[in-house]
């Protein structure tokens, strides 16, 4: 059995691990194999590697949004060939499909084909950010996407996004600017122009006492015109609560959270989504085979609306040299909180 060079941990709260014992997977007809080139990071890899939750396997291989060329393009295949690129996140927590190693598999309904318009490091910036909010405004708040190259009706109502700052919330916000709401973001205020530049139309601080965030929600909404609250942060499930319970005017109410661990009791007026991006690719679950035939269709529209330039990769800090080591620390310093900006980390020559 072919293996090659990784990172692994051997069980939760075990170190990483390098190694070049990791056998070198077989592709499935619809799948392609993948030579990982930069890998984005993401709090979901810290958590996993603490916890072991969204494990499927120990020793374990993780790792979540990546960019990568084909090596070898699986019989079915109708959208990857042989030298292409492709970018997106993997289904996490299963071996076979995670880029912290030298290689690894995709499956071309849920990966996103890059083409000029993208750059092989920001192409890491976009899998996890976009499809954790594709997820929550397209599936649980119900917005309806507009076909790539086409405007959304302009609607009058605003979209409150909690934490419009990070990776998730900065496309929580352009996602539904593009659906034609008006978007009112939570952030820093140190952040406030990264919001502003994803597309919001106002900020308010996310630190602030809660009586002052739900009086700037009813100011700036008009007293109340929205339905639709997403928290991008989990750290905002009070206030979204309060601020749709109490301020939004509208009937049919939505809550979409990314926080899918808390316990959470929301009266029925109110319809809540918890996103669980980690049932990606776990077809033997009813939630997953849905969550995974969702990801399909928001890859599908994203890579026309990335096209047009309507949805664009985040501004990212490129961690300085290459390789196992270099992720390891950056793992660490994304945990000590030392990134402004997304961190993308370069794997391996092409
Ligand atoms: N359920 C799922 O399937 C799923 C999928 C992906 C991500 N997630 C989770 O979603 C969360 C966000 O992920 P991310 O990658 O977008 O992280 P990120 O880039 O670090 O962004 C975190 C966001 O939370 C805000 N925030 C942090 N502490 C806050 C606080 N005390 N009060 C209010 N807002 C606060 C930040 O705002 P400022 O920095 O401006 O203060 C920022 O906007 C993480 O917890 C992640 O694990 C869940």
């Amino acid at each position: 059995m072919a293996t090659q060079t990784g990172i692994t941990i051997a069980g939760p709260n075990q170190p990483y691990t390098v190694v070049d014992t990791i056998p070198r997977p077989t592709v499935g007809p619809k799948q392609a194999l993948v030579k990982s080139l930069y890998v984005g990071l993401n709090p979901v890899e810290p958590f996993m590697q603490h916890s072991g939750i969204l494990i499927a396997e120990f020793p374990a291989v993780i790792g979540s949004d990546t960019t990568a060329v084909v090596l070898e393009a699986g019989a079915e295949c109708t959208k990857l060939r042989r030298g292409d690129y492709v970018f997106g996140c993997a289904p996490v927590g299963l071996n076979r499909f995670s880029p912290f190693q030298e290689t690894f598999l995709v499956d071309e309904a849920w990966v996103f084909k890059k083409t000029a318009r993208v750059g092989l490091e920001e192409g890491s910036t976009v899998g996890a950010g976009s499809l954790t909010a594709g997820l929550a405004l397209i599936d649980g708040l119900r917005l309806q996407l507009p076909s790539p190259g086409t405007a959304a009706p302009r609607r009058d109502s605003w979209v409150v996004v909690m934490g419009g700052s990070g990776t998730v919330g900065q496309y929580a916000v352009q996602i539904a600017k593009l659906c034609g709401y008006k978007v009112l973001a939570s952030c820093s205020p140190s952040k406030a122009e990264i919001a502003r530049k994803a597309g919001a139309d106002a900020t308010f601080d996310n630190r602030a006492p809660l009586d002052e965030q739900l009086g700037i929600i009813e100011r700036v909404t008009g007293g109340g015109q929205f339905r639709h609250v997403v928290d991008a942060s989990a750290q905002a499930f009070e206030l979204s609560i309060k601020a749709l319970e109490t301020i939004a005017r509208e009937e049919d109410k939505f809550f979409a959270t990314v926080d899918d661990w808390s316990e959470m009791n929301v009266s029925d007026s109110i319809n809540v989504y918890r996103v669980q991006f980690g049932t990606l690719g776990r077809l033997e679950q009813p939630l997953g085979k849905h969550v995974t035939g969702v990801i399909a269709e928001l890859v599908a529209a994203f890579e026309g609306h990335i096209e047009t330039g309507a949805l664009r990769p985040l501004d990212y800090q490129l961690v300085p040299g290459a390789g196992w080591d270099r992720i390891m620390e950056s793992i660490a310093d994304l945990e000590a909180g030392k990134f402004t900006k997304k961190p993308v980390v370069k794997v391996q020559e092409e």
